[in-house]
């Protein structure tokens, strides 16, 4: 994490009190068996955060995860509230630093694992289907194009690091960290969540290509934690701009990478700033994305 380039915004940050945590993304305040999440409007791009901020982003993060958590019944989450005026004093003051890009969750015993869970070869999955014909260690049919939708879905863990790049592993590697009974749970939990919601977004005109999960102990109960299929935390497509042998735009941040690769920023920090119209555009694909998938779901109300 590179903490010194955290951008400066009044939103989402709160006058005299000071976060536990600062993630790329995220300010963490600590409550003891509870955590306030702040979903900021960072942005963050080869593992540097940006000085210009997406106005929006932290409610479409916020905002997503929460509606897939409730759409998913049965399915054990942390979160507790997403309105702020129920929030436990002095949180609850602050609803509209807070209103609409935070949640109120349980604290959980994480899981060190990157729970990912891959529909469609791109990313890293393709490129090692390249390399091998297989992904973390699980064959797949030969012949398979950039982009191709995999019949069944596979499950391919990565490590979590707190610094560096996260590295995919085996199952067998991931039970060495996290116990092969976790690994069976959370391989479960992953596959059913993301079969359930793969075909509930196609539904709504979004491909969710791959998407990674994190998992915690509540209670003794592993339960999802974090962000749930969110832009940041999945490959998402729109159905009409996939063409398999292709790489579809994603709803997130194609603008700010393509952007960065054209003005030739070596991904050394600092990052440069964003011009106003690759800010603009990136807002809105992260707004459709909400949008497309929860249309009832009103955003302005908090802006
Ligand atoms: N319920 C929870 N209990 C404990 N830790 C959590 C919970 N939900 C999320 N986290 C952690 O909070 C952090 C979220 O901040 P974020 O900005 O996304 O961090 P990062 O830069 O690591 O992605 C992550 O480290 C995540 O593992
Ligand atoms: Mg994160």
């Amino acid at each position: 994490m590179k903490g010194n380039e955290m951008p400066n915004e009044s939103r989402g940050t709160l006058p005299g009190i000071e976060p536990a945590f600062r993630g790329k993304v995220r300010d963490i305040y600590d409550l003891g068996d509870r955590l306030i999440i702040v979903a900021s409007d960072r942005i963050s791009a080869y593992d540097s955060v940006l000085p210009t901020p997406i106005p929006g982003k932290g409610m479409v993060l916020t905002l997503l995860s929460a509606a897939w958590a409730n759409w998913l019944t049965g399915i054990p989450h942390h979160i507790l509230e997403t309105d702020v005026s129920a929030f436990p004093p002095p949180y609850n003051a602050f609803t509209r630093e807070l209103g609409g890009r935070s949640m109120l969750v349980r604290k959980a015993r994480r899981i060190d694992l990157e729970c990912v869970v891959r529909g469609y070869l791109a990313g890293s999955g393709w490129k090692e289907y390249g390399e091998s014909g297989a992904v973390c260690g699980i064959p797949l049919p030969k012949g398979l194009k950039m982009s191709d939708r995999l019949e069944e879905p596979i499950f391919t863990p990565s490590t979590k690091a707190d610094s560096g790049h996260d590295r995919n592993i085996t199952i067998e590697e991931a039970g060495e960290i996290a116990g092969p009974e976790t690994v069976r749970e959370v391989r479960r939990l992953s596959l059913d969540i993301y079969r359930k919601a793969r075909e509930y977004a196609a539904a709504h005109g979004i491909i969710i290509a791959d998407t990674k999960f994190e998992f915690g102990f509540i209670d003794g109960r592993v339960a999802v934690i974090d962000e749930v299929l969110t832009p940041d935390s999945s490959r998402f497509w729109l159905a009409n701009e996939y063409l398999p042998g292709e790489s579809p735009p994603s709803l997130d941040k194609q603008f700010v990478r393509d952007y960065l690769d054209a003005i030739g920023w070596d991904h050394n920090p600092p990052a440069p700033e964003l011009e106003e119209d690759i800010v603009r555009k990136t807002s809105e694909r992260y707004r459709m994305a909400l949008k497309s998938l929860f249309p009832e779901i009103n955003i302005e109300r908090y802006l």
